[in-house]
């Protein structure tokens, strides 16, 4: 059973989400609750050797079903091990992506359609939702253009634009099909700007 608070974080590639993750987590620390720091594809130790798969550059030959499920393998192994511990001891578990990634990537990118994702997803997480999912909202040339000053890019960041538009609208159609759960945050503002966004909308998580 959950107690915990499950947040995860969302968005395109270069949209912040994971250099505000510590600025999350100190807000909740200052609050006294106990913070785990997560991300998907990853989080554990069979989790990222997954990951290296999925990200290298170099796997070409890698198609869109395997794809899929090895982001439901890492994430089957993620929600036992780290997760699900986490949240039964009342914890905060901020995750860097989740299941929302696949239905944007595997998805809208890919061209999965969303009812074989559902049922992996209902598989695998027997049920577990996040409480809390921040997509953090950036147009998609700036966000790609911020992710290649960053590093080389990845094997999802040699797509083409329209893979990332596609993604885009993807979650922004998810976010308002689920507005209770989701947050969105204009990306396109200054880092001062994005912390007080997140500051207004995790008040009323915090009380
Ligand atoms: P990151 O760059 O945000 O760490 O994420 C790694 C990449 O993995 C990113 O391009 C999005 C992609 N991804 C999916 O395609 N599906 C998923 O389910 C997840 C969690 C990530």
């Amino acid at each position: 059973m959950q107690h915990g608070m499950f947040i995860t974080l969302e968005g395109v590639e270069g949209a912040g989400k994971s250099t505000l993750m510590s600025y999350i987590a100190e807000i909740f620390s200052e609050a006294g609750k106990e913070v785990v720091q997560t991300r998907e594809p990853g989080g554990t130790k069979t989790g990222e050797q997954i990951r290296s798969i999925l990200l290298d550059s170099k796997n070409v030959g890698v198609t869109d079903d395997t794809e899929l499920l090895l982001m439901f393998a890492a994430r089957s192994q993620h929600i036992d091990e780290i997760i699900n511990p986490a949240l039964s001891l009342d914890k905060v578990v901020l995750c860097d992506r989740f299941t929302d990634a696949s239905y944007a990537y595997q998805g809208g990118g890919r061209g999965i359609e969303s009812s074989r994702i559902q049922i992996l997803e209902d598989w695998v997480q027997q049920g577990l939702k996040p409480n809390l999912t921040l997509l953090f909202d950036l147009d998609v040339e700036t966000g790609l253009r911020r992710a290649s000053n960053r590093s080389e890019a990845d094997r999802f960041e040699q797509e083409e634009i329209s893979f990332f538009e596609q993604i885009r609208s993807c979650y922004l159609q998810r976010a308002e099909n689920e507005p209770e759960r989701f947050r969105i945050i204009d990306s396109s503002q200054s880092v001062d700007n994005v912390k007080q966004q997140i500051q207004d909308i995790l008040k009323e998580f915090l009380c």
